[in-house]
């Protein structure tokens, strides 16, 4: 397993630390700006891969499922004796570069780079992106929670200080807005396809057969049955492949919490107050404003959450 390959080079001291590559905060354990600029200039992005792309807390780890039983046909063999970072490796962090290099075509990839920072290569290929997005005031209550159980991200303080940091950009992977705008600027590109979080939980039927679609993958009506059943939340949570009790205590304080937390849609009002709220619709609304005067993609992003 590729977690387990490189946690000898790590010392104690390096979890919790970050630094920054070209205005973006990442943890210093298993990500180094030369992994990174490799991965932005040398990496070939090869014309069958697909990407998973996502700002962290989107539904990564829900999409690697259902890109995996997509991939098997419905048939849960695979997700549930292969854990999910091998099947659908993450690019930028080290050991996920070294699972994708041995990765046997045609792959299946993840990544949360900002698209300034992804591989320049994929401009010449003709490889898949799907991007997730979810609201961000769920993302935000999300990583809140899960960056208390990361131990190599910094203690995240009180909600009130993190949705500073949040709002600013001050997080790991950088700013939700430049992602978000950053990526759905490939709207409209025939190898990019974007769905939101809200979709999968309205109708993850459909958005299965969106999702194969666009990959050009025929499923029948019992194999998107399967995909939906065994990528459903309380599947992957009972499996241990897809619900990451598999990660080193190294990584996680499996005491504190799982990622598979609570899989809803609009938790935030269980702990924003209404003043943090207003803040972020403040701040919201100015960034999304400007994107609205000057990207072309502006419609693109006309979103199903609630945010004024
Ligand atoms: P919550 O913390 O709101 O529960 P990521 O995979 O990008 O890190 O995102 C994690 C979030 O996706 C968590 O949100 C997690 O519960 C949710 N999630 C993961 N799998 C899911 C599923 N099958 N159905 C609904 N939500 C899911």
């Amino acid at each position: 397993q590729s977690w387990g390959s490189t946690q000898r080079e790590h010392t104690p001291a390096m979890a919790r630390e970050y630094f920054t590559h070209k205005g973006v905060l990442f943890p210093c354990l298993d990500f180094s700006p030369e992994n990174l600029s490799y991965v932005e200039n040398e990496f070939q992005v090869q014309d069958d891969d697909v990407f998973n792309i996502t700002y962290p807390k989107s539904g990564t780890s829900w999409m690697r499922e259902i890109l995996s039983l997509i991939r098997s046909d419905g048939d849960p063999g695979w997700v549930r004796s292969v854990v999910n970072w091998d099947r659908v490796p993450w690019v930028e962090s080290r050991p996920g570069l070294e699972a994708t290099l041995k990765y046997p075509t045609p792959r299946l990839l993840c990544s949360h780079l900002p698209i300034q920072l992804f591989p320049k290569s994929l401009q010449r290929s003709k490889a898949k992106i799907i991007y997730t997005l979810r609201c961000p005031k769920d993302v935000l209550v999300s990583l809140y929670h899960f960056s208390k159980l990361l131990r190599y991200f910094r203690d995240p303080g009180s909600l009130d200080s993190f949705l500073e940091d949040f709002l600013s950009g001050n997080v790991v992977y950088g700013s939700w807005f430049d992602h978000v705008t950053g990526w759905m600027g490939l709207k409209g590109n025939e190898n990019f396809f974007s769905i939101t979080y809200e979709e999968l939980q309205q109708d993850l039927q459909g958005s299965v057969q969106r999702i194969c679609h666009f990959l050009g993958k025929e499923l029948s009506e019992e194999q998107v049955a399967a995909v939906v059943e065994n990528a459903s939340f309380q599947s992957m949570k009972g499996n241990k492949m897809s619900n990451f009790s598999q990660l080193p205590d190294e990584y996680m304080d499996h005491q504190k919490g799982e990622l598979l937390r609570k899989g809803i849609c609009g938790d935030w009002r269980n702990h924003l107050s209404e003043a943090q709220s207003q803040r972020f619709d403040t701040v919201y609304q100015e960034r999304m404003q400007g994107l609205a005067l000057c990207h072309p993609c502006a419609a693109a992003l006309t979103v199903p959450w609630e945010m004024p």
